[in-house]
C-alpha cells in the first residue's frame, strides 16, 4: 500500500487511463504518470488501437528524466514481448527507473504477476493496490472481457420521477434536460458500441450519435436489438467488437438485459416531472421476491445536472 501521495498521483493516472476508455480493444486503456523530485516528467496513456502502451509513451516523453523517477501505472507492466512492441517492463528496467506504483494486476495469463516480479528482480521497489477502485472504473472493459468474456454493458434510463420513460403514446423526447442530455452524449463518446430495441428504433428513429462539439468523430457503432436482426439476443453481445457497451432503452430491451443478467452499470437520469399513466421504464425482469430485489445495485456516484438528477449504480 502507498501513502497519500501515492493515492494523488494514481488518481492522475486513472485519470489519463480514462482517455484512452473505448479506443484501445482488446488492449486496456491504461494511464501512466512519472514522477521525478515531486514534478511530472512524463504522462502516457494507450494510444488507439492499443499500441503505443501508456509506459512507452509517458517515457518517451520523460526521456532521461525517467532515471530514478517513480511510475504510477494502472495496470501492472506487461511481460510479455509482441511484435507490435517491447514488454513494458523491460522498457522500465532500461530506462532506470527507481520505483513502480501499480493499481491492479494484469489478469492477462501473459504476464498476471510476471512483470511486477521482473521489475522486482530487477531491483526496482514495487508497490501494488494503489487506488485500485478507481483503475478498476476506468479499465472496467477490459475487465470484464478478461473475467467474462463480454463487453461491460451500462444501461441508461430517462425517466420522470414516477419511473416512467414515455407517455402512453410513446412520446419521449424529452424527459430530461439539456445538461443531462449533453452528459448522455459524453457517455456514449465513452463505448464502442450503443444499443436500442427495434420498438425504440421504429418509433423514435434515433441518430445515437455525439452531438457534442470536437467528439462527433467518437459516435458509437449503433445495433439495434431484434429476434429478425443483427442483434438477436443480448446473449450475442458476447461477439461484438469492442469491450464497452451503451443499452440505451426502451423498456422491453433494458429489461431483456437485466433478466439475463448482462448490465453493469445503470445510469438513471430522474427528471423533476410526473407523467402517471405512461410507460414503464422496465418490462418483466424476472423478480420473484423484494428479498431477491435488494442488494442487487450500489450507488457509485451521484450529481445534479440542471433540474435533473443523476445516479450511477454499479451491479453488486
Ligand atoms: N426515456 C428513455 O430513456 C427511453 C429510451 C429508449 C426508449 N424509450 C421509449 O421506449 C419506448 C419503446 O420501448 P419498448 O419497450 O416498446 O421497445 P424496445 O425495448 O425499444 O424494443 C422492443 C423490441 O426489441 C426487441 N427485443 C427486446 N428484447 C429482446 C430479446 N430478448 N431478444 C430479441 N429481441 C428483443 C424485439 O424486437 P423484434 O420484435 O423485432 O424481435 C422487441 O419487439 C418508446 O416509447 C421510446 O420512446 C425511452
Amino acid at each position: 500500500m502507498g501513502d497519500l501521495n501515492d493515492s494523488r498521483w494514481m488518481a492522475a493516472a486513472c485519470a489519463l487511463s480514462e482517455r484512452a476508455r473505448g479506443r484501445t480493444a482488446p488492449n486496456p486503456n491504461v494511464g501512466c504518470v512519472i514522477v521525478s523530485k515531486g514534478r511530472v516528467v512524463g504522462r502516457g496513456w494507450t494510444q488507439p488501437g492499443g499500441r503505443p502502451h501508456a509506459e512507452a509513451a509517458a517515457l518517451a516523453q520523460a526521456g532521461e528524466k525517467s532515471r530514478g523517477a517513480t511510475v504510477y501505472v494502472t495496470l501492472e507492466p506487461c511481460a510479455h514481448q509482441s511484435d507490435r512492441g517491447p514488454a513494458c517492463s523491460d522498457l522500465l528496467i532500461a530506462a532506470g527507473v527507481a520505483r513502480v506504483v501499480i493499481a491492479l494486476e494484469d489478469p492477462d495469463p501473459r504476464t498476471n504477476g510476471a512483470g511486477a516480479a521482473r521489475l522486482r528482480e530487477a531491483g526496482i521497489e514495487v508497490t501494488e493496490r494503489v487506488g485500485t477502485p478507481a483503475a478498476r472504473q476506468a479499465m472496467a472493459g477490459f475487465l470484464t472481457r478478461q473475467a467474462k468474456g463480454r463487453p461491460h454493458v451500462t444501461l441508461k434510463l430517462a425517466t420522470s420521477l414516477d419511473g416512467r420513460i414515455a407517455l402512453a403514446s410513446g412520446e419521449s423526447r424529452w424527459i430530461t434536460g439539456a445538461a443531462a442530455r449533453a452528459h448522455a452524449h459524453l457517455e456514449r463518446a465513452r463505448h464502442e458500441s450503443i444499443l436500442v430495441g427495434r420498438g425504440t428504433w421504429d418509433m423514435d428513429s434515433p441518430a445515437l450519435d455525439v452531438r457534442l462539439r470536437g467528439l462527433e468523430a467518437r459516435s458509437p457503432r449503433r445495433l439495434v436489438l431484434s429476434a429478425s436482426g443483427e442483434v438477436r439476443s443480448p446473449g450475442d453481445i458476447a461477439h461484438l467488437e469492442g469491450d464497452h457497451l451503451l443499452v440505451e432503452g426502451g423498456a422491453e430491451t433494458a429489461a431483456s438485459f437485466l433478466r439475463a443478467g448482462l448490465i453493469d452499470r445503470l445510469l438513471l437520469y430522474r427528471a423533476p416531472i410526473l407523467i402517471g399513466s405512461g410507460k414503464a421504464a422496465l418490462g418483466d425482469i424476472g423478480m420473484g421476491s423484494l428479498a431477491e430485489a435488494h442488494g442487487r445495485w450500489r450507488l457509485t456516484d451521484e450529481r445534479q445536472l440542471g433540474s435533473d438528477r443523476l445516479e450511477v449504480y454499479a451491479a453488486q
